[in-house]
């Protein structure tokens, strides 16, 4: 049973990732401090697997704790890295505390990989080190040249990039970047998800929310966008495709060599309306949801969506549910949130 160590994973993707690693026979230590999460996350993975990862409430930004956790568990075999602030607005306003506690994290694991002798690192990156795509550019592949970030979040993002790559030019890291374009949805049984923050800013929370008269109205940022309804168009992807890309990415790194360094897109390659979205939520719950037209939300860019290639080539990967699937999924999480009496705020 190989023992993973997964970073943030109280939070909505580790949580998920975290249910997939001990479901297939292996042994997790789950690495959080709760900067945007819960420990309520551990209780509801035990609840779906039956069993608790090994639970460290750690500071990653902290050199002697994470080489602690290392000389404790000498037999770790890889570490799927997903511990970062991901808040763009945050880390326009506090841009020191982004680098600091996102690339820290990301220097004292790879310090202790090389003490420890790890060879697996699987990091989250994000469709926002692209940055401003342009219409021609689309569908974005791993070739498309890096822009500059559209803020210290998606700098954090490129930087952790390199920081990775340079590793495995010089130690025997075999490591990749999984750059995420939007994950969305819940668990398929609805009961593990995204714990709400206190202002929550991404398209489907507030969907949901507003579907559960928790929000009194939803907007839509821009319709006059040169898109073919108007609104922006994202790649969204099954929070539960994106859990399941970590275990394939562990097998390919396992089933490399040499040390090596690939980022690889994880999307759909299709582009959705937030429109469409919408539909789709009514379709998949039968529910009508009432909302605003409005302006557009400064940063947003107007289209992006991935070429998948790459995942299907390197990690025989390919998501597998349907946006459907999602807001079923994202609709029973919000009844199961309300239900834990945590509806519109996360615990205190
Ligand atoms: P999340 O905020 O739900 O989870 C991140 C977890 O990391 C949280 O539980 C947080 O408490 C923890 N954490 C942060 N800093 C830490 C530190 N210094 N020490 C210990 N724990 C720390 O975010 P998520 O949506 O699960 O995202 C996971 C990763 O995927 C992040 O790196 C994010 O940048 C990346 N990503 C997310 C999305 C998305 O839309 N969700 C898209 C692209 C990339
Ligand atoms: C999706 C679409 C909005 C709210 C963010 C990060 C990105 C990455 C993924 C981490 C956009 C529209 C939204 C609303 C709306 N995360 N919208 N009304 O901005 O594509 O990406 O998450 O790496 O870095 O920036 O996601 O869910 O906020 O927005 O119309 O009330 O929904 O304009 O077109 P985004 P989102």
């Amino acid at each position: 049973m190989a023992k993973i160590l997964i970073t943030g994973a109280a939070g909505y993707l580790g949580a998920q990732t975290t249910v997939d690693f001990i479901k297939t026979g292996h042994e997790v230590i789950a690495v959080d401090n709760y900067l945007n999460s819960d420990p309520v996350s551990y209780r509801l993975i035990s609840e779906i697997t039956g069993s608790k990862p090994v639970i460290y409430n750690v500071d990653l930004a902290d050199h002697d704790a994470v080489n602690s956790i290392f000389s404790k568990n000498r037999d770790i075999e890889a570490v799927i890295h997903f511990a970062a602030l991901k808040s763009v607005p945050e880390s326009v306003a506090k841009p020191l505390f982004c680098f600091q506690n996102n690339n820290a994290a990301t220097v004292n694991l790879l310090h202790a990989c090389e003490k420890y002798e790890v060879e697996h690192f699987v990091f989250s990156s994000s469709c926002s080190v692209y940055g401003d795509v342009s219409a021609k550019d689309l569908p974005v592949d791993e070739n498309t040249p890096l822009k500059t970030p559209a803020s210290p979040y998606g700098y954090s993002k490129q930087n952790g990039e390199y920081l990775i790559e340079c590793q495995t030019r010089v130690t025997p890291l075999k490591a990749c970047a999984l750059r995420y374009f939007n994950p969305v949805g819940a668990h398929p049984s609805g009961n593990l998800g995204e714990l709400p923050a206190k202002r929550v800013n991404n398209l489907v929370p507030l969907i949901t929310q507003k579907a559960a008269g928790i929000i009194d109205s939803f907007t839509v940022f821009g319709s006059d966008y040169n898109t073919r309804d108007g609104s922006c168009i994202r790649d969204y992807i099954h929070v539960s495709d994106i859990a399941r890309a970590h275990l394939n990415a562990f097998e390919f790194l396992k089933s490399r060599s040499e040390p090596s360094f690939e980022v690889i897109n994880l999307g759909s390659g299709k582009g959705v309306s937030v429109f469409e979205m919408i539909t789709a939520y009514e379709e998949a719950t039968g529910q009508h949801l009432d909302y605003l037209v409005g302006e557009r939300r400064a940063g947003d860019v107007e289209a992006i969506y991935s070429n998948p290639q790459k995942a299907l080539k390197l990690l025989n990967w390919k998501p597998e549910l349907s946006l459907l699937e999602v807001m079923e999924s994202a609709h029973k999480w919000q009844q199961k949130l309300i239900s834990l009496g945590l509806g519109k705020h996360k615990l205190g």
